[in-house]
């Protein structure tokens, strides 16, 4: 059984010594209550990542990734970041199309499976966020949309391994807004991205979905309950140590 993960999403938030300071905090928070079953994920902003890495040297079941990475390995590319450059920073973990990517950024879904497949090449573990708006699940649309940004997401990179490999789910509605899926749109959103996987990829029933979307300390522990729910990506409340320390141990 690989292990749930939790996930802090730190957006374009803290500089390097909020970030630092954070990650020390957490650890102190957390102590020895993290659960075997269970490891943290920081996914701070490049210009911390350095330091949090540092941080967290030596603290086993802690890791950091990357918010985003453009799929080579250098280059003409003014402003992006390479896997190699993450991985040089102690990344093990890379996001790919956070919906804030998707809807801000205009990343679409064939730019997105190169990034997946040259991620998973360049020996980044991927976190692959899927999820549909408000208007699309107003049109019954969330099946359609989750399995085509699935299957889309997936076209170049093939089969994967469940180990380094994960999906987020994340209903945009949910995202930043305080309002977070039930248990029953969750379980539900989450069964139907197994039932696509388990015949789509040879090692499907173990891939880590992950729910993500206005998580906070009290309903994390209704979440992680839920079947199929092998994890979760939280934004606004991991931003302090206390309530992240909350979650990850709930
Ligand atoms: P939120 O963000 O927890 O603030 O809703 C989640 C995310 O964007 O990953």
């Amino acid at each position: 059984m690989l292990k749930k993960i939790m996930a802090a999403n730190w957006k374009m938030y803290k500089t390097r010594d909020d970030a630092s300071r954070t990650a020390r905090e957490l650890v102190v928070a957390v102590g020895d209550k993290l659960p075997d079953d269970r490891e943290v994920l920081l996914i701070p902003p490049f210009t911390a990542l350095y330091g949090v890495s540092e941080m967290l040297a030596g603290q086993t079941g802690y890791f950091l990734g990357g918010q985003n990475f453009y799929p080579e390995q250098e280059g003409a590319y003014t402003g992006e970041i390479s896997p190699q450059q993450l991985t040089d920073c102690g990344c093990s973990f890379a996001l790919v199309g956070h919906s804030e990517r998707r809807h801000v950024l205009g990343e679409r879904d064939d730019f997105l499976a190169e990034k997946v497949l040259y991620g998973l090449n360049s020996n980044l573990k991927i976190i692959l966020c899927i999820g549909e708006t408000i208007e699309e699940r107003k049109q019954g649309l969330v099946e359609q949309v989750l399995l085509g940004q699935l299957e889309k997401g997936l076209a170049r990179a093939g089969q994967v391994k469940a180990e380094n490999f994960i999906i987020a789910y994340e209903p945009v509605w949910a995202i930043g807004t305080g309002e977070t899926a039930g248990p029953e749109d969750i379980a539900q959103a989450h069964d139907l991205i197994r039932s696509w996987l388990e015949p789509n990829q040879q090692e499907g029933k173990d891939i880590r979905i992950l729910y993500g979307g206005s998580v906070k300390p009290d309903n994390c522990a209704t979440i992680i309950s839920l079947d199929n729910v092998d994890g979760v990506l939280v934004g606004g409340a991991s931003l302090k140590a206390d309530s992240f320390s909350k979650i990850v141990t709930a």
